[in-house]
């Protein structure tokens, strides 16, 4: 029997209540009346988000809890997919309810928020498309894929796809930065991993996510509204869920916000025209949480009742959360404001991904030895930690750094250097802390014979001085003061937007004391979202800034590899550093605009900050030095058929082996409507030895130089196109060619 087969005959046998347990997801539910303890998980959850409650006090207190696993109402056939559930004993037991002691005997879909692996935390998604290397991104799917399928979780709530062009929003964190192209790359690369059936079955199905335009929300205020013309959408934001569509993504979660004004849960324009009928996607939609009945609040449907209706009118075939489905549908068919051909549809779709992607031929039998064998192994340890090199990106060095010889007496000042959960970032909660190594572990247990690494707090994010002086006084003692700042994990993530760009609390201050005493200093940044660093860039007594991100559970080591030396960096960003958070959105694809800023007062600019960014799209240091020369291109004129080929020479002019991203940008000189300064179109990841040349080819077929126009058609449109090649975005070398017609 073909799936579609089977699909068809399951569905004929369900009576219409198991046939919307299929469209509810829910998590399990908690009995939270402890004597002393009046609030509700949520704000317990909300308040550990905000760093207002230890994680452990979270964790004391839910242990305190009654959980109800709600397998009576997996028995009952009532609820088919959970959200969330990640301890492995609990996943077993509810997926025995649903295939033991339900009458249809149909599995669960387990999702989770695997984004940055399982139980082995890899550096954020942000992060990891620093790394630009595609390697790298596998890696992490497949290390993520196989502990969290040993686990019990069969689909993850990623990749995540929003491009990110405003650092205020929180969320920027989990995005693959603000490139449609490198975003696309990254969305292929993680589907495809994440979705490939190994030889044992382990697979996990993936959802692109949030479909659409989540990361342009106003001001970066999370959740709030986004208004963007039809054009922007197709151009910026739909490049990447086009390439996870094309990957064969499972499923797509729809997006909190109101695009255009109708939230995006019951847009059936979005849902099902844009989604299905454009894009090609076959696949299920699920929302995001409880994201059926904010389109009350919204303001867009009069109750929950109705809000279930419009969303799974929409296309929205899997509720996350709302229990609004489960709630109300069987009284919409009942009353008729439902056909159930409506409801058997979303089913359709739910089911054929469960055939799919292997839930029925699955072994469900529980087995913790099983699981511990392919868990934080030394091996997935190691993934992670040579990911995490890969997605530093070292953003100044005046020389300090790879530490010398002669640097014998090391200060790690800085509270998150020794705090494992600010290491370990956000977006983590199926990972624990407990495993992370910490900066100042990773700095001793690399340091050579001799070294003495030692450890004073000094700061913090907060406005506590208490241990400046203290600080201070080590610094004088030491030959070379690492510090460790930026934001603690709580800071990024969802509902974790900040309209301050700078170190939170007392930070800047702390680090213009600190080289006052006369000791160099190099910065290590742990955070999230790309911050306005321009007083450290500017500052020289600030030797060297290292972007570390989260690096994860690996952090330290990663971090002590980079600045012994072991390791010499190659991440690029993927992101722009804006000078402040006035300047956002600012990414480097922008429009020319009819008065480009200059030096002259009427043009585009901020009269009180630079014009160009406080560190480009695609930059990033190494140890080492590349010359870039011979740009060439072999045919300078090119029909819409033809494909453009290019080449350049690329050195290695220091004294380092090292890794370079090439970068390849096009820029579409006079065309019917405005067009970016510059666009990524290729890059390719080269390893150097010292003195070694190499040359790198890209081949670019003119149907890629093409846009949406005002009606929305992609077009190629003949004229003058510019070439640029180079080290990031902004230091690059040149070449035009032309497109005719035939
Ligand atoms: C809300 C988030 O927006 C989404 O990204 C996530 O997958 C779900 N919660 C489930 O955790």
């Amino acid at each position: 029997m073909t799936i579609d087969e089977r699909v068809e005959e399951l569905l004929q046998s369900m009576t219409l209540r198991e046939k919307i347990g299929q469209l509810n997801q829910a998590g399990t539910r908690m009995n939270c009346a402890l004597p002393g303890f009046e609030a509700d998980i949520d704000t317990w959850v909300s308040e550990m988000l905000q760093g207002k409650l230890a994680k452990e006090e979270l964790d004391r207190r839910l242990a305190m809890c009654e959980e109800n696993l709600r397998e009576d109402e997996v028995a009952s056939g009532e609820l088919g997919n959970f959200v969330n559930l990640y301890e492995d004993e609990k996943i077993a037991r509810v997926q025995k309810a649903a295939v033991e002691d339900s009458r249809l005997k149909i599995p669960l879909l387990i999702g989770a928020d695997v984004i940055r692996g399982y139980r082995t935390i890899f550096p954020t998604p942000l992060a990891l498309s620093c790394s630009w290397d595609m390697e790298c991104v596998r890696t992490m799917a497949h290390v993520a894929k196989r502990e969290a399928y040993a686990g019990g979780v069969n689909w993850t709530f990623g990749p995540m796809l929003d491009i990110a062009r405003d650092a205020r929003w929180g969320r920027i964190v989990e995005s693959p930065g603000e490139d449609p192209y490198l975003a696309g790359r990254i969305g292929e690369t993680l589907v495809k991993e994440f979705q490939r059936k190994e030889e044992d079955g382990c697979r996990l199905m993936a959802s692109a996510k949030h479909f659409l335009a989540y990361g342009a929300v106003s001001g970066g205020q999370d959740y709030y509204t986004v208004d963007l013309s039809e054009r922007q959408l197709y151009e910026t934001y739909l490049p990447p869920f086009q390439a996870a569509i094309d990957a064969g993504v499972g499923a797509v979660m729809s997006a909190f916000h109101d695009l255009n004004g109708v939230p995006c849960t019951m847009d059936r324009w979005l849902l099902t025209d844009l989604l299905r009928g454009k894009m090609g996607f076959t696949g299920f939609v699920v929302s995001d949480a409880e994201g059926v009945r904010q389109c009350v609040a919204h303001g867009c449907a009069k109750d929950e009742k109705d809000a279930a209706r419009l969303a799974l009118l929409a296309g929205g075939d899997m509720d996350m959360s709302s229990l609004d489905y489960a709630g109300y549908l069987e009284e919409l068919v009942s009353e008729g404001e439902l056909d159930e051909t409506v409801v058997d549809e979303a089913v359709r779709r739910v089911l054929k991904k469960k055939f799919e992607f292997g839930l029925f031929d699955r072994d469900y039998t529980y087995d913790p030895a099983k699981i511990a064998e392919v868990t934080l192994t030394e091996e997935n340890r190691k993934c992670a930690r040579e990911v995490g090199k890969r997605s530093v990106v070292l953003l100044k060095n005046d020389g300090i750094l790879p530490i010398r010889r002669e640097v014998t007496r090391i200060l790690v000042t800085g509270a998150i250097a020794e705090d494992r959960q600010a290491l370990l970032g956000p977006w983590a909660f199926t990972g624990s802390a407990e495993p992370v190594v910490t900066v100042v572990e990773g700095l001793r247990s690399y340091a050579s014979e001799g070294v003495d690494v030692r450890y004073v707090r000094g700061f913090d994010v907060n406005d506590d001085r208490s241990d400046f002086a203290e600080a201070y006084e080590a610094a004088k003692q030491a030959d070379l003061v690492i510090a460790v700042g930026g934001e603690r994990e709580y800071m990024s993530g969802e509902a974790a937007s900040r309209a301050n760009l700078h170190l939170a609390g007392a930070q800047e201050e702390f680090l213009s004391g600190l080289v006052k005493t006369g000791t160099p200093v190099a910065v290590v940044l742990i955070n999230g979202r790309p911050l306005a660093v321009g007083c450290l860039k500017e500052n020289p007594g600030i030797q060297a800034i290292l972007e570390a991100w989260h690096p994860g559970t690996e952090c330290g080591n990663v971090i002590a590899e980079i600045l012994y030396g072991r390791y010499n960096p190659s991440g690029k960003l993927s992101v722009t550093f804006a000078n402040e958070a006035g300047q956002e959105p600012m990414y480097y694809n922008h429009p020319n605009t009819g008065k480009p800023g200059s030096d002259f007062k009427f043009t585009s600019k901020y009269q009180d900050i630079p014009i160009a960014p406080l560190y480009p799209f695609g930059y990033g240091l190494s140890y080492t030095t590349f010359s870039y020369e011979d740009f060439r291109i072999e045919q300078e004129t090119l029909t819409v058929e033809e494909t453009l080929r290019c080449s350049v020479e690329v050195e290695n002019t220091g004294a380092y082996a090292g890794e370079e991203i090439v970068q390849l940008y096009l820029r579409d000189v006079t065309a019917s409507c405005a067009r970016p300064v510059k666009e990524l179109k290729r890059f390719e990841k080269i390893s150097l030895a010292a003195g070694e040349r190499a040359m790198v080819r890209f081949e670019l077929p003119v149907s890629e130089m093409g846009f949406y126009n005002r009606s929305c058609d992609y077009v190629v449109e003949p004229g003058e196109f510019r070439l640029f090649v180079g080290t990031d975005s902004e230091r690059v070398l040149e070449k035009t060619v032309q497109v005719v017609l035939k």
